[in-house]
């Protein structure tokens, strides 16, 4: 009798145990789902930074990695990994799981496109990385900070503008950034919100996909088509750009506006004080912001999941005077 009662506390003593390794086991995991924090992990004397640049081509990008690069250069425990995806999706995902599993301590990811970024940067978050989404957001909320501008606010402001300038009435052409990226779709709604309502009127619209060469074709067939054009918004400077050479070509620069958004000094900027351009909006790479936030981060300290980052107009009045904060 005694030895079955000895036989019995052992086996329940076995099942508590296992109990208890079970549950253990599944709050760890459940931490590195999710991977909440860097809290519990152990402080590192030096930090390994994976840096997903979805394509060097336009000089705001290659601005977002030398500030990237410059804030970095200032930690000596920071080590930063760059990869440039050469504006191909493909190699932006594979890029990223690259980084996971060479097991960076962080990664920063300015994805190409939203949707096919999302699930390369769940799975980064779900093998305990911590990610910051820099400039284009993925679908969803599963990363650890976004740092960008708002971009509907920037295209709100661009369609005020235009409003404004062409006395409520006009014809626009819009060249858009890629539609499958979300600056470009609030870049868009931004300002169409903007002229609802208005004489204004959008005659011609394309996806340029952010490149200049792209807009300058779209803007060759728009001249063609329209024998009076107003203004012509780019949702970036390069694509307003393309669109101002298109027109000098065909010598009809002087018959429209020029609006682009980026407002790079030696580019956006300096277009504004050339007269080629009558105004761009600022739209801040945050590469400084991003490696403030990853040694947060990487220090265990707590951020917030968005950093909206400001904005400036610069046009023929206030770009003097360094430009005028947006409201
Ligand atoms: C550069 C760029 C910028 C634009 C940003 C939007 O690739 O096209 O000109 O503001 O990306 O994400």
């Amino acid at each position: 009798m005694g030895e079955i009662m000895q036989h019995a506390k052992r086996i329940a003593l076995r099942i508590l145990g296992l109990g208890l390794a079970a549950s253990i086991l599944s709050t760890a995991c459940k931490k590195s789902e999710t991977g909440e924090s860097n809290a519990g992990k152990q402080a590192k004397s030096a930090y390994t930074i994976g840096m997903s640049q979805c394509n060097l081509g336009e000089p705001w990008r290659v601005e977002m990695n030398a500030q990237i690069k410059a804030a970095a250069d200032k930690h000596p425990n920071l080590k930063v990994i760059f990869k440039d995806a050469q504006n191909d999706t493909l190699k932006q995902r594979a890029h990223v799981e690259e980084f996971v599993s060479a097991g960076v301590d962080l990664l920063i990811i300015s994805p190409k496109e939203a949707q096919p970024l999302t699930e390369p940067v769940a799975k980064a978050v779900a093998a305990g990385i911590p990610v910051i989404v820099l400039d284009r957001r993925v679908l969803g909320s599963n990363f650890t900070c976004f740092i960008g501008a708002n971009n509907t606010k920037i295209g709100h402001a661009a369609g005020d503008w235009i409003v404004k300038k062409l006395g409520g009435k006009g014809k626009v052409v819009e060249l858009k950034g890629l539609m499958t990226s979300i600056p470009g779709q609030d870049r868009d709604r931004g300002f169409r919100e903007a002229i609802a309502g208005t004489g204004i009127e959008v005659v011609f619209e394309a996806d340029m996909k952010w490149l200049e060469p792209d807009a300058r074709k779209e803007m060759e067939s728009a001249l063609s088509r329209f024998n009076k054009i107003d203004c012509v918004y780019a949702h970036n400077d390069p694509g307003a750009h393309g669109a101002y050479l298109a027109a000098r070509a065909a010598g009809r620069e002087k018959e429209m506006l020029f609006v682009g958004i980026d407002a790079l000094p030696q580019e956006g900027v300096a277009y504004v004080q050339q007269g080629i351009l009558d105004a761009t909006f600022q739209y801040p790479t945050g590469g400084a912001e991003a490696i403030d936030t990853a040694l947060k981060i990487l220090q265990g300290q707590s951020v917030p999941k968005e950093i909206t980052l400001g904005s400036r107009l610069f046009d023929k009045e206030c770009v003097g005077q360094g430009g005028r904060e947006l409201p």
